[in-house]
């Protein structure tokens, strides 16, 4: 089955091509950083204007693998968590190319989506055996949960607290003047620091179970920048490793807890902040010491794009769980919620 993937949800106008949920055919992102940088963030209404522009000749362009949409089996979009207007963009887009070619729609959430991107794979370089059960991290910039998953179930372990651990390098970025988004500017300034020049705390290192908190080390931040007379690129550097060091020990942390204690066979990390190279490298690391099977995505499908949509979407489809016309939007998820997760699609 061939799906088209079509992703919306902030800043990146995307779409793909998927075979079977897995083999990924085309995967095009048009990434609208440089038109939000001057403003240190996402501006909305701006997001949405560029998604109109956008969407259908980076639909158009996706689908040159395949010779265009007659060779499309089933449509995927994702129509939530994220900014409403750039979602509608996405789902009206992919409404009408429904309506208008007959070809069955289904809706991914776009949390489900992220944890998908590990699991694919392309032509040249196929997907990897999934094992269950396993712990998986979803780190975006939006949301920071940790799942058990078995075959047939999800399980919220835990979740942040306050910040994501993309908006906490957004934050951070922003506090030291890298601009937006932060967290790729701060890993690479990282890896020329000193991780242990400044030492910043980790949240609810003893406590809160599998939960995580990364408002208290933004706030150390913001003091420990306040008392440098004066940031050289010496000290820039040592700050972003010092910074970068504590979030991905929190994460590993906990996620170490959760592969103790869930007797898994395996550990998968995703979104954004999967990009980071110390979490790349720490995530091996604990993966090999317990002798689990390791699943991180190449970073280009760490951060947004519609593969991982159009991958979420094939597993709706072989359930026939079709969107309607009446398909809409929504902002915010309640993932967040410990306890069981019905497999894939709502909110
Ligand atoms: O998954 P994503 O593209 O969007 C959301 O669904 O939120 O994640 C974007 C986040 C941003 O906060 C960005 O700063 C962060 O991922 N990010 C990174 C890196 N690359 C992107 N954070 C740390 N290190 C990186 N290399
Ligand atoms: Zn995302």
């Amino acid at each position: 089955m061939r799906v088209l993937g079509i992703e919306s949800s902030c800043d990146e106008t995307a779409a793909s091509v998927v075979v079977d949920g897995r083999i990924i055919e085309s995967n095009i992102i048009l990434s609208q950083v440089l038109l939000h940088r001057e403003y240190g963030g996402v501006v909305p209404e701006i997001a949405s204007r560029q998604h109109i522009k956008a969407i259908i000749p980076v639909i158009d362009q996706a689908l040159e693998c395949c010779g265009g949409i007659d060779a499309i089996d089933v449509i995927a979009v994702t129509n939530g968590p994220g900014l409403v207007g750039s979602l509608l963009v996405g789902v009206q887009a992919a409404k009408a190319l429904s309506f208008v070619t007959g070809k069955k729609l289904v809706a991914v959430n776009h949390l489900e989506a992220h944890l998908r991107a590990p699991f694919c794979g392309f032509p040249d370089a196929p997907p990897p055996d999934v094992v269950y059960p396993h712990i998986s991290l979803l780190v975006s910039g939006g949301h920071t949960i940790l799942f058990h998953v078995t075959e047939e179930k999800r399980f919220v372990l835990g979740a942040t607290r306050d910040d994501a651990a993309g908006e906490a390098f957004d934050k951070a970025a922003k506090m030291l003047g890298l601009g937006y988004p932060g967290g790729k500017v701060i890993d690479e300034l990282a890896d020329n620091g000193n991780p242990t020049r400044f030492i910043l705390p980790r949240g609810l290192r003893k406590r809160g179970e599998y939960d995580f908190s990364f408002s208290g080390l933004k706030t150390a931040l913001m003091n420990m920048i306040s008392k440098e007379e004066e940031i050289d690129s010496v000290a820039l550097g040592d700050i972003c490793s010092s910074f970068r060091e504590s979030v991905v020990d929190s994460l590993i942390e906990k996620t170490e807890k959760a592969i103790l204690e869930h007797k898994v066979k395996g550990l998968s990390i995703a979104g954004g902040v999967a990009a980071n190279s110390l979490l790349r490298k720490r995530g091996a690391e604990l993966a090999e010491k317990h002798g689990v099977k390791y699943f991180i995505p190449p970073k280009i499908l760490c951060t947004d794009n519609a593969a991982m949509v159009a991958s979420a979407g094939y597993d709706l489809a072989v359930r026939k769980q079709w969107a309607l016309p009446t398909l809409n939007a929504f902002a915010s998820s309640q993932w967040t919620k410990r306890g069981e997760l019905t497999g894939t699609g709502g909110r």
